[in-house]
């Protein structure tokens, strides 16, 4: 950035002002701007990597069909799919899992409905207080990170209660409350089947209460003016356990491997599913934890709801680290173990281009 700019230009101001409309991306795009504002501008040099670092179109992220997984050499097939997705992507898409593309299709709809609404509604839950379940906002380390990104969203975050049906926003109560259930259950099998992959008993990584607890996060991504100068999301690894993600036809999300991008393209029906961090820690750095980010699209909206499982409440005081199991004299631990609650204080008190609350632990 030019000298002259730097003087001139107050960031803080800025994002301040964009926070108090409440009113999010979508209220930029329906305010009719042309030119995006500059607190969303890419770095000069991160931008010119983007143009030596085309995104890979020859390869995929591996769709693993979960059908008849009843069948004891199904799962045996199955299982084997999710350990080199695990140990090679730690990002797979997963196909005839049992939910019904009625609840899928009514959860987009229903976040489609909660961000072109009646502004006045949004902005009585929009908030960055992270004691409140049901909360709307635009880029939840807007303060914290270096560039903020092109998308408002909803949290629904239910880490140490149910989901209650009348603390959901009236336009998705119902899709939120069904998509949460379908998204539990799922996970209960994909830990299985992870579980299994590690070559642990299935009730293993449930028995630690990885299954419990979930935020369900609904982003909205606006058409984007000039979409090659920001992003969606920014690189980042998921903090948590394990993630899965609803995506709706607008393909944007990219996986970052051996330093190439790789498109994850929408399947209709699909979710996608992803390794966590702290999935990578338990396990000893068998799975892995991989970048990826979404970019901004010139069409819109783009719509996705990540599942994100990290834990329960009641394993907030609980010391964890790798899973004993997996580690020997000639594979040692590779991190110290670490307290939820601590590390969620890290994750929430940092943003998502700084460091990552692992790697505080890593031996
Ligand atoms: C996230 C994320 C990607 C997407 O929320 O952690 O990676 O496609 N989202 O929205
Ligand atoms: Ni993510």
């Amino acid at each position: 950035m030019e000298a002259e700019t730097l003087v001139n230009y107050d960031r803080t101001k800025e994002l301040k002002d964009f926070d108090e409309t409440k009113a999010g991306i979508k209220g930029l795009v329906d305010s009719g701007i042309v030119n995006i504002p500059k607190m969303f501008i890419r770095p000069a040099q991160e931008l010119a990597e983007e143009l030596v670092n085309p995104c890979q179109k020859n390869t995929e992220v591996p769709t693993i069909d979960l059908s008849n997984i009843e069948e004891a050499s199904r799962r045996k097939q199955i299982v084997d799919q999710v350990r080199v997705a695990s140990e090679e992507w730690g990002f797979f898409q997963v196909i005839n899992h049992g939910i019904p593309l009625s609840v899928l299709d009514e959860m987009i709809d229903g976040v489609k409905k909660f961000n072109e609404q009646n502004l006045e509604l949004k902005k009585e839950i929009y908030s960055r207080d992270p004691k409140m379940k049901v909360k709307f906002n635009s880029n939840y380390d807007l303060y914290t990170s270096h560039t903020a990104d092109w998308r408002d969203t909803l949290t629904l975050s239910f880490l140490d209660s149910d989901p209650d049906y009348n603390e959901m926003p009236e336009v998705c109560r119902k899709p939120a409350m069904d998509y949460i259930k379908c998204m539990k259950k799922l996970g209960v099998t994909l830990f299985e089947l992870l579980s299994e992959a590690l070559g642990l008993q299935p009730d293993h990584l449930g028995s630690l209460g990885c299954t419990r607890g979930c935020s369900i996060v609904c982003h909205y991504y606006p058409a984007c003016p000039q979409p090659e100068l920001t992003l969606g999301v920014r690189k980042h690894a998921d903090a948590g356990i394990l993630t899965l993600l609803l995506q709706n036809e607008i393909s944007g999300l990219q996986v970052l491997r051996e330093g190439q991008w790789f498109d994850v393209q929408p399947i209709r029906g699909a979710l996608v599913v992803n390794i966590g961090d702290l999935l990578q820690m338990i396990s000893n750095d068998k799975f892995k934890s991989v970048k990826h980010r979404a970019l901004a699209t010139p069409v819109g909206p783009r719509i996705s709801v990540p599942c994100f499982f990290s834990g329960h409440a009641t394993l907030l005081d609980h010391p964890f680290g790798p899973i004993k199991e997996l580690t020997s004299e000639a594979n040692p631990p590779r991190y110290k173990e670490a307290v939820l609650k601590e590390y969620i204080a890290k994750f929430l008190s940092g943003a998502l281009d700084k460091k990552a609350p692992i790697d505080y632990y890593k031996i």
